[in-house]
């Protein structure tokens, strides 16, 4: 039985809010993070990585690359240091647009995020990049003739090749100004292993979304045409980060990009 006595599949957006410890989940996603855990025991910890991974690529652009309006598509439940929390903290009239496919999702965010002018959130599929960028709110809240920047994060790994993922990206990044950039953080299974990553697909092919492992090269295809800002596609926990020891294994791989 599931939380509302009907038939639910476990939401990939909500496993990855309680592996972040936050509350906006049911059992389901509970149970299928205890069983994803006992697979890969390090995925809550590349599930932070993640998350601050895109805090400092967002605070990078807004206060070192000059980006006031950002996309965050696949956005996901508002948690701690959200996009429009580090673009702001550098340009308090940055523009935000958070887009995610779930609408629970996207009534999260309006309800907590677009709280001031310039920030708002709309249910729109990375799928489906025109509807995203001729969305109004996109056209309200976004300049398209001004460099933007495109986040994608860990929401590629939910799009299977069948879904033509990079033409997606080439869409998106074809439709924005030069001087734009692109962040992009992807699920890899280079350190976990062939056997962990097949349980780990079982496991979302239960869920409302596939897991779909990209290595560090298919990610790096993602950047093609754009120049790659040091240093480069690898680890998100040690992207330009001041760690005091060595990053733990590879579970996460990103980037940032910028077209010239
Ligand atoms: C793992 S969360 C990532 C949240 C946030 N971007 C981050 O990196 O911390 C992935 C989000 O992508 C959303 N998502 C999955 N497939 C999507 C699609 N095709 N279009 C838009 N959003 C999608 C899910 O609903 C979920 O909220």
């Amino acid at each position: 039985m599931t939380h509302d006595g009907g038939s639910r599949r476990p939401n990939a957006g909500r496993i990855y809010n309680y592996l972040l410890g936050g509350k906006d989940n049911y059992a389901d996603e509970r149970q299928a993070v205890d069983q994803l855990l006992a697979v890969v025991p390090d995925a809550r910890a590349a599930a932070q990585a993640n998350r601050r991974f895109v805090g400092r690529a967002v605070r990078f652009l807004a206060r070192d690359a000059g980006i006031g309006q950002f996309i965050d598509i696949g956005a996901g439940l508002p948690a701690a240091g959200n996009v429009h929390q580090f673009a702001r903290e550098q340009d308090p009239l940055a523009g935000v647009v958070y887009v995610d496919n779930d609408p629970v999702v996207v009534s999260h965010a309006r309800a907590l995020l677009c709280t001031a002018p310039g920030v708002c959130a709309f249910e729109g599929d990375l799928r489906d990049p025109p509807g995203i960028l001729s969305h109004p709110d996109v056209r309200a809240v976004i300049d398209l003739g001004a460099p933007v920047a495109i986040v994608l994060g860990a929401v590629l790994h939910f799009i299977p090749d069948e879904d033509s993922p990079y033409k997606l990206v080439d869409l998106l990044t074809a439709a924005v100004a030069p001087g734009s950039y692109l962040v992009i953080s992807h699920a890899t299974d280079q350190d976990i292993g062939a056997d962990a990553a097949g349980q780990v697909r079982e496991l979302y092919a239960q869920a409302n979304a596939p897991a779909v492992f990209r290595s560090r090269s298919e990610v790096a295809g993602f950047f093609e045409g754009l120049e790659l800002v040091p240093p480069g596609i690898g680890n998100v926990a040690a992207w330009n980060a001041d760690l005091p020891s060595a990053p733990g294994r590879t579970i996460v791989v990103g980037g940032v990009g910028r077209k010239p």
